[in-house]
């Protein structure tokens, strides 16, 4: 989860780490540090907890001059927030940044008698003191040896005292990304930062060793023959990574939303049907298996459900949605007739990662659905089909939900033509619907200040519950996320008939609640659900689809009229209005939007 900076080339290295890292802060932001190769050859540490602009001030005051270095901000996992755990670490010769977790360090600590010669309390300080313990000279040969003594998952770049001008750099599982630049070569934890000094970069393979100068990227195995990059071109705007005039990255994501929906649409419609040949999915893995199941953690996970909706209701395949993070612990049942369908922004998520290789093994067929070209999720399944969301900077997913979504509503269109639920004109006037999505997304992100009012009404809120059914309820199930993660206001999203069985306790004149009604199968059974919350004195917010209408008695603290679609793609204009409502409540809190607290970007540990 930690971001990696590296560079080593002709320019002053403090200074592009520095910009670096604060592009890559949303990855963690608890500390962080460099370290640099001065001119006299000395590696010189700068570190401290807090944000980069806390170590900038830090570098102003007390620079170092030199042109290689390496940079790290900080996610903590193994030991708390503090100068002495933020990274880089020294231990002898070896200065180490890492990411990833090393498993076996308390073991390490006893093997090489550790105990007392450690300055924090972190397992990367000992990946390095293990590293300094096989340097004799040799830096592949003690590379090598320590990666065979490493249990976990790391990322670890590397500098030895008397190599000046060298980064070296392994991993396992954590990514590292390489590319040439600023006048020579720099590498980094992902690919969004890189892409900003260059057009090409390659992933570092697992259990390589790349060795970077100032005139070149060298690339080993762990024999120590060398091999070959397989470069990849950066496949997005870098404009785009910008804040774009607005104060945060999250508002800047969910307003372009309908420009990055239509990029992802468009393409895979051919003939006026959906068709995914262009990313080389073949029909018959849509036609011939008897089951799917999605792996994916947290807002992911939320578009799976949606996906679960419309699978189950327009194609009629048994579809299950499983929580990474325990699909390998709950015996979850898996074939060669499964196909399983990995959703992650990053491709990174370790416990999606691990979900697709255990899928593997047990047989299925694996499809990603991911932003990040050529990340790890994307390179371990059979298939892949990227979200053409660009950069998403703000730890809140937003863009990169709904274009997962609308990969999941191509999936779907395509699955029922070939599998025979679709003619071709369903399947035609499908494709229409979701063509359209972009222009009523516009309508909704262009009434933003209606939903900034409504927001105000739940400021001050403790909690804040959600209910809606269907469709409905898996929106706020992923509304409830923002919220919460975000505005720091606890909030649960319930079905809407599931209240009465014990949670309508919680339910008081304090606890304002959120209705989403767009459904019409259920919208009377919403609405009786939503009166048994108002006889508790709850205030209701509703956002109801327009063509709905309200009943004349009824009274509501707040309504939004969402613009109409069909039933089945309502879920597009409600979900950009929960968005924008927890951003608002998040800004007018005063609350850092796009850096929540505790929370990282990309989630590497398990
Ligand atoms: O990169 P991924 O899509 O695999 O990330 C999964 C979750 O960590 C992520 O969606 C997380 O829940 C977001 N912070 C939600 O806004």
């Amino acid at each position: 989860m930690c971001g990696i900076i590296g560079y080593t080339g002709v320019k002053g290295a403090q200074e592009i780490m520095l910009d670096a890292l604060e592009i890559l802060e949303y990855r963690g932001y608890d500390s962080a540090g460099i370290a640099v190769c001065g001119e006299d050859s000395c590696v010189r540490i700068r570190k401290c907890a807090g944000r980069v602009k806390d170590l900038r001030l830090l570098c102003e005051k007390d620079g170092i001059l030199g042109t290689c270095g390496i940079g790290h901000t900080r996610w903590a996992t193994h030991g708390g927030v503090s100068d002495a755990n933020a990274h880089p670490h020294r231990f002898g010769k070896v200065t180490v940044t890492h990411n990833g977790i090393v498993e076996n360090y308390r073991d390490l600590v006893q093997r090489y008698r550790l105990e007392e010669r450690l300055q924090s309390q972190t397992d990367s300080e000992v990946a390095a003191a293990v590293l300094d313990h096989f340097y004799s000279g040799d830096p592949l040969a003690a590379i090598r040896k320590t990666v065979l003594k490493l249990k976990g998952t790391f990322a670890l770049s590397i500098m030895f005292e008397d190599i000046p001008g060298t980064i070296f750099a392994v991993r396992n599982v954590s990514p590292i990304v390489i590319a040439r630049a600023q006048g020579g070569s720099m590498l980094a934890s992902d690919v969004t930062v890189l892409g900003q000094y260059s057009k090409e970069y390659f992933v570092l393979p697992e259990f390589y060793v790349a060795v970077l100068k100032a005139g070149g990227v060298e690339l080993y195995d762990m024999a120590g023959e060398t091999a070959e990059p397989e470069w990849l071109t950066v496949n997005w705007d870098v404009d785009r990574s910008g804040k774009g005039g607005y104060p945060f990255y999250m508002e800047k994501e969910i307003m372009e939303q309908p420009q990055v929906i239509r990029e992802t649409v468009l393409p895979r419609i051919q003939g006026g049907i959906p068709d995914l040949s262009g990313d080389g999915i073949p029909d018959s893995l849509l036609a011939d298996c008897t089951r799917i199941c999605v792996v994916a953690c947290g807002t992911a996970m939320h578009a799976g459900l949606v996906g679960k909706a419309l699978m189950q209701s327009l194609v009629r395949i048994h579809m299950d949605v499983e929580l990474a993070s325990e699909f390998m612990y709950t015996d979850v049942i898996v074939d060669e007739e499964t196909l399983v369908i990995a959703i992650s922004q990053s491709g990174e998520t370790i416990d999606t990662l691990e979900a697709v290789k255990h899928a593997k093994k047990n047989g299925a067929k694996t499809l990603a659905i991911v932003n990040v070209r050529g990340a790890s999720v994307a390179r371990a399944s059979d298939y892949v089909i990227y979200t053409n969301a660009g950069p998403e900077i703000a730890v809140a997913s937003t863009k990169a939900y709904t274009t997962q979504l609308a990969v999941l509503y191509l999936l779907t269109g395509r699955m029922a033509y070939v599998r025979g639920s679709f003619g071709e004109e369903e399947a035609k006037a499908f494709a229409r619907e979701l063509m359209r999505v972009p222009e009523v997304m516009q309508k909704v992100l262009d009434r933003r200040e209606e939903i900034h009012y409504i927001a105000r009404s739940i400021l001050n809120a403790q909690d804040v519950f959600m209910m809606g059914r269907g469709l409905d309820h898996a929106i706020l199930l992923e509304g409830s996320l923002k919220l919460k993660e975000i505005s720091y206001i606890h909030s649960e999203a319930y079905a809407s008939g599931e209240l009465k069985h014990g949670t309508i306790a919680l339910i008081t004149e304090d606890t304002p609640v959120v209705a989403v009604v767009t459904q019409d199968k259920v919208k009377s059974k919403e609405f009786s659900n939503i009166k048994e919350v108002q006889s508790r004195g709850a205030g209701v917010i509703l956002f109801i689809k327009e063509t709905f209408g309200l009943e004349k008695d009824a009274v509501w603290d707040s309504v939004f009229m969402l613009p109409a679609m069909e039933d089945g793609f309502m879920v597009m204009p409600a979900s950009a209005a929960l968005q924008l409502l927890a951003y608002y409540v998040s800004l007018d809190k005063g609350l850092d939007v796009d850096k929540p607290r505790n929370l990282a970007k990309v989630v590497t540990v398990e």
